[in-house]
């Protein structure tokens, strides 16, 4: 087999680049070690930036999106007796929206599956190979038991944190930054209309609380917990009893419902520098991982395959390096931002124990809840800085 770009994991980097270069001309193959159904019911994040929401209309696979997605003109910020509502498009001009991660993998998968190039399902025995020539190879098993080789003028590794491609860029050398924070969250899934019309970020004695959502009928809500906790020793009642806690308000009353799915997520910042060996690149969870307050994985992995797909086409279609060779410093720079984001929200919002770090946090909440400029430096992080492609 033979392709031009070779792309390792169907996660919405992988797919979203397959599609970013089809419609630039340039010839993909993807491979996926799961299963289409297991691929497409991953319950992750739910929050798309503006850069996110037009790189998938410009992309063609917008429309179920901009039909069923919710536009969110803001968050609110909460501590003990204060509901404050950030005004995004009048602190920065722009939006985001909900839309759950399995939707948009959902409808690239069936934009690629009708006449898109090929997607293949459980594969096995990935290994990228010759990535210093400018002829690399991926090795790998089909569905079918049967061993092949796909040869290829550059690879993407998009195979999340878990992949086979950030070894092989790092066995070259390289460099890794790694944070794992003292707190979970424990996510529901709750079939339930949302009690609130923008979300919320709780600070509480008791932990952070988030409340989220999917649809007008789906809820999803997340609370702090110790990294150690067992889902098990959470009852449905005593998750909704410690929301109902933190995220109390005078006249305000959480509705409760059927929880559909729950788990507990480890938090960790980890960067992986570069991301790039000869003819490999990585984007995505592949190179990075941010702590999830503040909602930028996702996002962040978009704005990769964004600037990847523009250097490959510079790469393939006109034989320049340019972009290619400033990828990695390109995205590193955005990969930063959001780390410190990220780690911002979280250290903002997560209780440790340490009376001093409480009044340090509730000093930071009353500053952006009252400081215009400081406002609007959280609204321009959070709705995502603009790409520079
Ligand atoms: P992935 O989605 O991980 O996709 C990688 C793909 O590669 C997978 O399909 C995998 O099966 C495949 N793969 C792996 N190894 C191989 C191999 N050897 N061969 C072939 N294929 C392979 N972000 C937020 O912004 N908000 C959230 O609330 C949020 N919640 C999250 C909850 C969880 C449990 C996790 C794990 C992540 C969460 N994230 C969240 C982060 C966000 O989901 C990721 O940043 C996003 O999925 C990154 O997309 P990706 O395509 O880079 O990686
Ligand atoms: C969601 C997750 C986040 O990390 C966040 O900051 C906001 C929303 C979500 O899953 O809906």
């Amino acid at each position: 087999m033979r392709t031009q770009v070779g792309i390792i994991g169907a996660g919405p980097a992988g797919l979203l680049l397959s599609r970013l270069l089809a419609l630039q001309g340039i010839d993909s193959v993807v491979l996926e070690n799961r299963s289409r159904a297991y691929v497409e019911a991953r319950i992750r994040a739910g929050i798309l930036e503006q850069h996110t929401v037009d790189t998938l209309t410009e992309a063609g696979v917008g429309d179920r999106l901009r039909r069923e997605g919710l536009e969110h003109h803001g968050i609110y910020l909460q501590y003990p007796g204060t509901r404050h509502k950030l005004d995004f498009p009048a602190l920065c001009g722009r939006t985001v929206w909900v839309y759950g991660q399995t939707e948009v993998t959902k409808d690239l998968i069936t934009t690629q599956l009708a006449g898109g190039p090929p997607l293949l399902f459980e594969v096995s025995d990935v290994i990228p190979e010759d990535v210093d020539t400018d002829s690399p190879r991926i090795r790998f098993t089909d569905a079918d038991g049967n061993a092949q080789v796909l040869e290829c003028d550059a690879i993407a590794g998009t195979d999340g944190f878990h992949g086979v491609s950030r070894p092989v860029v790092q066995q070259a050398g390289g460099r890794v930054w790694e944070r794992t924070y003292p707190y979970a969250w424990l996510g529901i899934l709750a079939d339930v209309a949302p009690s609130t019309d923008e979300l919320i970020y709780a600070w509480h004695p008791d932990g952070f609380a988030l409340h989220s959502m999917r649809s007008p009928s789906v809820s999803r809500l997340y609370l702090q917990v110790s990294p150690g906790e067992q889902i098990e020793d959470w009852s449905d009642d005593r998750i909704w009893d410690n929301l109902a806690t933190r995220f109390a308000l005078d006249g305000w009353e959480l509705c409760t419902g059927t929880v559909t799915d729950k788990s507990v997520l480890p938090m960790r910042s980890f960067v992986s520098a570069p991301m790039r060996r000869g003819r490999l690149f990585l984007a995505g969870d592949a190179a990075h991982i941010v702590p999830p307050t503040g909602a930028k994985g996702l996002n962040l992995a978009v704005a990769d395959v964004t600037l990847l797909a523009a250097a490959l086409v510079r790469l393939l279609r006109e034989q320049r390096s340019d972009l290619v060779d400033s990828y990695s410093d390109r995205a590193l720079a955005r990969v930063w931002r959001c780390t410190h984001f990220s780690w911002f929200m979280t250290s903002m919002l997560h209780t440790s124990g340490d009376a001093f770090d409480a009044e340090l946090q509730l000093s930071q909440l009353r500053r952006v809840c009252s400081s215009e400029a400081a406002a609007r430096e959280l609204a321009e992080n959070y709705t995502g800085l603009p790409l520079d492609v």
